[in-house]
């Protein structure tokens, strides 16, 4: 591996999709309750109203999604990933949109899933959704405890141990780390840098506590910044 990239909302929100605690985030206009507790979910299912609300959530936030475009910060990433091989270029994503995969990067790592698919609770089965429907079966168990592939606030997350297991085994010292464009409310700081600043790079619009784990900091946007990145990794 050469670079690592760890990316979260920030990186999307200039390809016009909302982050979730900036000042109009989502999480400042729905109730994360109500559409993103895992147990409040199952809680939901006599109440097909409340089922309906958080499926009309995601079908919504699904179509912004597919109608958005990648940005340069995405497209920046896809050229690290031509110039230094697919290999050695490894994108990890909090985020549920699918611009890296838009931009052309292969292998991306959707650590808390995606809106491409629904999920099975019962059975753990996905498949491929356009719409997500209260009322949809699972096609292999028949459950009723279906939802869209995104992982729930007191859900377990499956991928989180991938993404550990490639801190851990796969990123070598000399490798570089580009975080961007995450409040590190839900993914930790020190999980992600783990005690090597050595080539850290952290691009992101708000200084936050974490700053001072990063080797590099460049405070601003991601599609203009994550061109600072590019002439730090190739110096
Ligand atoms: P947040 O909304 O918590 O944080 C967004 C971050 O992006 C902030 O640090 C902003 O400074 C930064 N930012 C905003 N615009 C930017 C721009 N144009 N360029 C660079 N940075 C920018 O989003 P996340 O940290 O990704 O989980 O949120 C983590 C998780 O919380 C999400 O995956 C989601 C949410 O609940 C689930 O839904 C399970
Ligand atoms: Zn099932």
């Amino acid at each position: 591996m050469k670079i690592l990239v760890f990316a979260g909302a920030g990186i999307s929100a200039e390809s016009g999709l909302n982050t979730f605690r900036d000042k109009d985030g989502l999480w400042t206009k729905y109730d994360i309750n109500e559409v993103c507790n895992y147990h409040n979910f199952l809680n939901m299912k006599k109440d097909a109203s409340r089922r309906k609300h958080l499926f009309d959530f995601y079908n919504e936030i699904k179509v912004s999604c597919d109608k958005a475009s990648p940005n340069l910060a995405h497209i920046e990433i896809a050229n690290w990933q031509k110039q230094y091989g697919v290999d050695n270029v490894l994108v990890v994503t909090s985020n549920v949109d699918d611009l890296f995969e838009k931009a052309g990067i292969k292998n991306v790592l959707h650590v808390h899933g995606d809106l491409q698919k629904s999920h099975c609770t019962s059975c753990q089965t996905t498949w491929n959704e356009t719409y997500f429907n209260h009322e949809t079966r699972c096609p292999k168990c028949s459950s009723r405890q279906t939802k869209p592939n995104v992982v729930f606030f007191g859900e377990m997350a499956p991928k989180y141990k991938d993404l550990n297991r490639i801190l851990i085994k796969k990123r070598k010292k000399e490798d570089f780390l580009v975080v961007i464009g995450t409040s590190f409310n839900v993914i930790d700081a020190e999980w992600l840098v783990g005690g090597n600043r050595h080539n850290t790079i952290l691009i992101n619009k708000d200084e936050s506590s974490a700053d001072g784990l990063f080797a590099h900091k460049l405070i601003g946007n991601a599609s203009n910044k994550i061109f600072e990145a590019t002439a730090i990794i190739n110096n």
